[in-house]
């Protein structure tokens, strides 16, 4: 009987431990505990033992029973453990694989925009020229041409920032309304022949519509040289506008006041949506106003160190979500900034 026990006991035992689902060991522990199991039956063999026998085979039995039974328990633990591991595991993978896969994105219209606008003026000589959001009045306003109560400043809504505590910028804070913040900043800073742009972001408070955002980007070149004159200005804006909206592109220069440039002119597109006919994305106009140039004020070219004598200068300013809008045939300025992934994929840069 000791003999036929511990056979038992090595023969479940090894298969209790190379067994790998728990549906396994519920089968090995019917099998041995079960109503006809190997081990439930066994006593019924202990009424042929004499006395003595089972004195050392009742205690031998117990422990085997034990022992089969806590092996049995180990397994199932481990079992779930490495079950769990791997699910873990696949989960893991799941989340890192597929997911990610599916929300591949790319790069926002607007910086598309930017690097086609940069690789078409970086064809022509002018280098890229960065200036700060958060900038003084003297930079976006004074310096061109438009110092405080000047009717001027009513062209750009402003957003200024509270600094009545900031000692010498006291009040002297804002949100640039324009990239023309850049100008003084390179007529100062660069001797001409000057090729520059610059791309950003630029605020307003203003009042909303489908052309009117509080945060807008532009683009501005900045052109000073012997001998330029409106003539440039033209090729540059027909440059432009046909290179990015296509050859049938219809633009037209309109005389307008800006106190930094003299002429001062605005740059419309033909509206796309109705063709000229006039509708609400264009303000019933048929035609969306795309940028303002000019050549430099000769004061503004003085202001930056430079000899209006004997230089002139273009400066260009449009704004890149009112291109894009045609461009893409988007109704609603408002719409590039809404982080709507669904307007995104749409809105599909061509
Ligand atoms: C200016 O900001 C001048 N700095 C442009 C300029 C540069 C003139 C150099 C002369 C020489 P204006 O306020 O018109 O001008 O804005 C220029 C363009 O920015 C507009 O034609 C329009 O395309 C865009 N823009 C202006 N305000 C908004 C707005 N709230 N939302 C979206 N785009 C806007």
């Amino acid at each position: 009987m000791q003999e036929k026990i511990s056979q038992i006991k090595d023969e479940y035992l090894a298969k209790i431990s190379s067994v790998n689902t728990l549906k396994e060991l519920d089968e090995i522990f019917l099998a041995l505990f079960g109503k006809n199991g190997v081990v439930t039956q066994l006593p019924k063999e202990f009424s042929a033992l004499e006395k003595e026998q089972l004195r050392v085979i009742s205690p031998l039995f117990n422990q085997t029973k034990q022992q089969l039974e806590e092996a049995i328990n180990r397994r199932r633990t481990e079992v779930r453990e490495e079950y769990y591991q791997k699910l873990t595991q696949e989960e893991a993978d799941f989340k890192t694989t597929v997911p990610l896969k599916s929300r591949a994105g790319s790069a926002h219209p607007l910086l598309q925009f930017e690097k086609e606008i940069s690789d078409l003026f970086g064809k022509l000589g002018f280098q890229l020229f960065d200036a700060p959001h958060i900038d003084t009045d003297y930079n976006n306003f004074e310096v061109l041409n438009i110092p405080e109560e000047h009717p001027a400043r009513d062209l750009w809504d402003t957003l200024y920032i509270d600094t009545s505590n900031v000692g010498k910028l006291a009040n002297q804070l804002l949100l640039r309304t324009h990239t023309s913040n850049a100008q003084i900043r390179i007529l100062e800073n660069f001797k001409p022949p000057i090729r520059m742009m610059v791309l950003g972001r630029c605020f307003r408070y203003e009042n909303l519509d489908a052309r009117h955002e509080h945060t807008f980007d532009q683009f501005e070149l900045v052109y000073v040289d012997k001998g330029l004159s409106m003539a440039n200005l033209q090729y540059l804006s027909e440059y432009f506008l046909q290179s990015v909206l296509g050859k049938d592109t219809k633009v037209r220069l309109r005389p307008k006041y800006y106190p930094f440039v003299e002429p001062g002119v605005g740059i419309d597109g033909l509206c796309l949506f109705c063709k000229g006919e006039g509708c609400k994305v264009c303000g019933y106009v048929g035609w969306l106003e795309l940028g303002g140039a000019g050549m430099i004020h000769p004061q503004v070219l003085k202001n930056g160190g430079i000899d209006p004598n004997e230089y002139t200068g273009i400066a260009w300013g449009p704004g890149l979500e009112r291109i894009l809008m045609l461009k893409l045939g988007v109704g609603d300025v408002r719409l590039f900034r809404s982080g709507d992934l669904k307007f995104l994929k749409e809105a599909r840069y061509i």
